[in-house]
């Protein structure tokens, strides 16, 4: 099968040195017997990162950054050259400005607080997006500004162009309007249009483009796409450090948001008698209380890494995979002509990135309950994601999910969880909103893939799967025999 896949994707010989950097740096995935595909979730860190950072830690005095003493000087030089390093890596040196933030979320809920939501103005949202997006809506509607929804096509679930299209041209664009999209899904892998950001500022809009899921592996150049905000978590992109991650803004853009509070290490001037403040100007007006010092000194780190590896092969790497996994699995069928699995989102790799979600389907055409594939799964030692990733909107659109499914959710329990929520409208309609997710990285090879494709392919015609010595029914996930 490697030889078939090799004609295929002859591209991916060009990529060997990944696989001595996985023997090398990632050992203990194949020490383990560990099939990990869920980069999406968290990327890997290699060896060396850990050991080049605890030199660091074990050599180096460093006290909390910003004052003149030795050891604090030392503290601000690794962090202003962690920010050097994120600026150079996205090609933004020359007009954006980093701020640290504790992950993705946190880059996003700067904007959420301080972007100047007003009645007049919008935040328009893609349908696809995490839900570190969604809740931004909460802060606009609060400061009545109209929040609205750019839907997404079926079966590609991809943003509707000429929808948004409608959409864009509604704002006043003397008012504040911010448009917020994902560069890639993270449910579907969609890569959405990049060209997006620029239409949309045509029409007045500012954008916010979360680039948490896009960013591991894909280059994003910050010259060629002009986003007023980015979003990113760097444990995302090479795995260590977690804790740490990054909004940059456009420098430009950066007087259009207003802090709604003052913290220590984000005032320049501060006074409790005459209640009195003044902000920081720049990054640090944003970067509350003292930063995650130790952790930032290893994003440099990290990023070296990175470019050490090569972002486009690693790029190029994990699209052949993606692309040989989904032409096998929509192939899989059932003895009887049913086809075994359900692609959420394009079926080939234009326009999409190394994400393949996906349920799987029973002889019968029932729906395999997708907490059941993942316990099967891990008996195999394969760790992949299921559920909606935080990101319920393309699993509304894909399933044909209403409002009143919704509102008939919460009627029924104030408290809803999503695996209630799950079990009330596969009881109603055998839809799903949550489903399998796998993902490659800087790590995965073709072996990686090809397990998974070996074991979706052990469902077929079953009821009942067989893992190492046990038989499971596949619906109760129950040892029927245990050969042990
Ligand atoms: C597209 C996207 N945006 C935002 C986030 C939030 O990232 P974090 O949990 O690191 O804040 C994620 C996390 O999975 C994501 O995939």
């Amino acid at each position: 099968m490697y030889e078939e896949f090799l004609d295929q994707y002859p591209e991916y010989q060009s990529t060997a040195h990944l696989d001595a950097l996985r023997a090398a740096e990632y050992a203990r995935l194949d020490a383990q017997g560990c099939v990990y595909l869920d980069y999406t979730g968290a990327g890997l860190h290699a060896e060396s990162q850990v050991r080049e950072h605890a030199a660091l830690l074990t050599q180096q005095v460093l006290g909390n950054p910003h004052s003149a003493s030795p050891a604090s000087s030392m503290t601000t030089g690794l962090v202003e050259g962690a920010r050097r390093a994120v600026l150079e890596w996205f090609n933004a040196t020359r007009d954006y400005t980093a701020i640290f933030t504790q992950n993705a979320t946190g880059a996003l809920k700067h904007v959420a607080e301080s972007y100047p939501f007003a009645p007049g103005g919008r935040l328009l949202l893609s349908a696809d997006n995490h839900n570190s997006v969604n809740g931004m809506r909460e802060f606009a509607r609060a400061r009545g500004a109209a929040v609205s929804y750019a839907p997404l096509t079926v079966p590609e679930l991809r943003l509707d162009a000429a929808q948004l299209d409608a959409l864009l041209v509604e704002a006043d664009s003397t008012a504040s309007n911010l448009f917020a999209f994902p560069a890639q899904s993270n449910f579907t892998g969609v890569q959405h249009p990049l060209e997006y950001v620029e239409r949309a500022q045509q029409c007045g809009w500012d954008v916010l483009l979360d680039a948490a899921a896009f960013v591991p592996t894909n280059r994003l150049d910050l010259q060629a796409v002009r986003p007023e905000f980015v979003s990113v978590s760097f444990y995302k992109m090479f795995g260590y450090p977690t804790g740490v991650g990054c909004l940059l803004v456009r420098t430009a853009a950066l007087h259009t948001l207003h802090r709604p509070w003052f913290a220590g290490g984000t005032e320049n001037f501060a006074t409790v008698g005459g209640r009195r403040h003044v902000l920081s100007a720049g990054e640090a007006g944003f970067e509350d209380g003292t930063l995650n010092y130790l952790s930032i000194a290893a994003v440099e780190i990290g990023l070296r890494h990175l470019a050490a590896a090569g972002i486009d092969a690693i790029h190029t790497r994990v699209m052949c995979l993606t692309g040989w996994l989904l032409s096998k699995l929509v192939e899989l069928k059932h003895s009887n002509g049913r086809p075994m699995v359900r692609i959420y989102g394009p079926i080939t790799t234009a326009g999409r990135g190394a994400i393949v979600t996906m349920n799987f389907y029973d002889p019968a055409g029932h729906l395999v309950d997708y907490r059941r594939v993942e316990e099967l799964a891990a008996q195999q030692g394969i760790s992949l994601r299921t559920g909606c990733f935080c990101n319920p909107g393309p699993g509304e659109t894909a399933e044909e999910i209403t409002e009143d499914d919704i509102v008939a959710g919460l009627a029924a329990n104030p408290n809803l969880t999503l695996p209630l929520f799950l079990q009330m409208i596969t009881h109603r309609g055998g839809k799903s909103a949550g489903a399998i997710r796998v993902s490659f990285g800087i790590a995965s090879n073709a072996a990686d893939a090809h397990r998974f494709y070996e074991f979706a392919a052990g469902l077929r015609d079953q009821t009942r799967m067989t893992v190492g010595e046990a038989t499971f029914d596949i619906e109760s996930c129950r040892v029927i025999r245990d050969g042990s």
